[in-house]
């Protein structure tokens, strides 16, 4: 049993991927080729953004906007402890300061009522808090509507972090779109993947997206050779690009799937463990199925069993940010976000892909029940 299975997806799509990447070969365009803005428009269609900045990671596509919007030391920006790194690492790598804003226990997503401690504690430190970066926490948006509000308030600016929640919706508005900007991630593993490392950016903002596409090709103004700010090389190769092309054919069609996936384990598992809470009109695609423990004690037993029964299960997140050896220097300690530390101690992740059958998801349900 795989935890995502990329092999049964490849099936579906190989004939007409292996010509599109047949043409590329042939034509040699093999960065920024015709596949690149084919693709960002497709993408920008279907997030319904006016502008779609492809790049070459999720981790670009965050850095990117705090560069455009000229974030840097002495600011702070906000963000959660209980997220993959890079969410917290982009800020850094601007020179700015990351402060942390715990999550809810039931959707593991950003607190909206804990922003202006934040903020407090930001100035506080002597900074000035710029902007915020809610995360879609494995595929389900963050409290937008609440989050953006606050966040007007104080004079931040939102980048939504997608990474994990492209195709995801809040009442029929889909993940990308609910921040001044929005970064997701084309990682092989995420719902909709390339085959490397690739991600796009999501704006409304005509000024943004112009210096969004200046910092991909290092600060360029309108000759390559002239530059005009400090940017990174942050180009989607056409290969990839392809990739994706071929792959939202059948994207929405994953979707429906991941979704019965996730009502099999919620329906069969609810009164053995915690499981994900998916608020009225929010709609998550799935990136993990994680539920949660008793304890860490009963985790480890759990894992255990799973693992004798060759189920693969991971562990999202077992350190949160703040306590991660690399944010000693913030000084943060434990017990500071209480929530995203009984988190860490508790959550585990079963496999979740559009192509799990019915009776390997039972199979799964029935070590845990067991
Ligand atoms: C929440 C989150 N943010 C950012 C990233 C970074 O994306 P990438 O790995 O494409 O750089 C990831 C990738 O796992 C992620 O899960």
């Amino acid at each position: 049993m795989q935890f995502i299975d990329l092999l049964s997806q490849k099936e579906r799509i190989r004939t007409s991927l292996l010509r599109r990447l047949e043409d590329i070969v042939d034509r040699g365009q093999f960065i920024m080729g015709p596949e690149v803005s084919e693709l960002e428009s497709r993408l920008a269609g279907y997030v319904g953004s006016r502008h779609c900045v492809s790049c070459s990671s999720g981790t670009d596509a965050l850095l990117m906007p705090l560069l455009a919007k000229g974030i840097g030391p002495g600011d702070a920006v906000l963000t959660t402890p209980f997220t993959f790194f890079a969410s917290a690492e982009v800020i850094s790598l601007t020179g700015a300061t990351p402060v942390f804003v715990d999550v809810l226990p039931d959707t593991f997503n950003m607190d909206p009522d804990l922003i202006g401690h934040a903020v407090d504690e930001a100035v506080q430190r002597g900074l000035k808090p710029k902007a915020i970066i809610p995360v879609d926490l494995f595929g389900l948006p963050a409290e937008y509507d609440r989050i953006s509000a606050i966040a007007a308030a104080y004079k931040l600016w939102v980048l939504e972090d997608a990474a994990q929640s492209f195709g995801g919706s809040f009442q029929g508005r889909k993940a990308g779109s609910f921040g001044l900007v929005g970064a997701t991630s084309f990682f092989p593993a995420k719902p909709l993947g390339c085959y490397g490392d690739g991600g796009a950016i999501f704006t409304d903002d005509d000024e943004l997206d112009g210096l969004l596409r200046s910092v991909r090709v290092h600060g360029s103004g309108s000759d390559k050779y002239n530059n005009e700010r400090i940017g990174i090389n942050g180009r989607l190769d056409s290969f990839q690009a392809a990739v994706l092309l071929e792959k939202l054919t059948i994207f929405d069609d994953e979707l429906e799937r991941r979704q019965r996936v996730a009502d099999r384990y919620t329906e069969k598992l609810h009164k053995r463990v915690v499981v994900p809470r998916t608020p009225e009109g929010y709609r998550s695609v799935w990136a993990q199925y994680s539920v949660l423990a008793a304890s860490a004690e009963e985790r480890d037993q759990l894992i255990g069993l799973l693992q004798q029964a060759k189920v693969p299960t991971m562990i999202y997140y077992k350190i949160p940010l703040h306590l991660q050896k690399a944010y000693a220097f913030l000084g943060y300690k434990a017990g500071d976000f209480p929530v995203s530390e009984d988190l860490s101690n508790r959550i585990f992740s079963l496999p979740m892909h559009p192509y799990l059958k019915d009776e390997e998801i039972d199979a799964i349900c029935a070590v845990l029940l067991a």
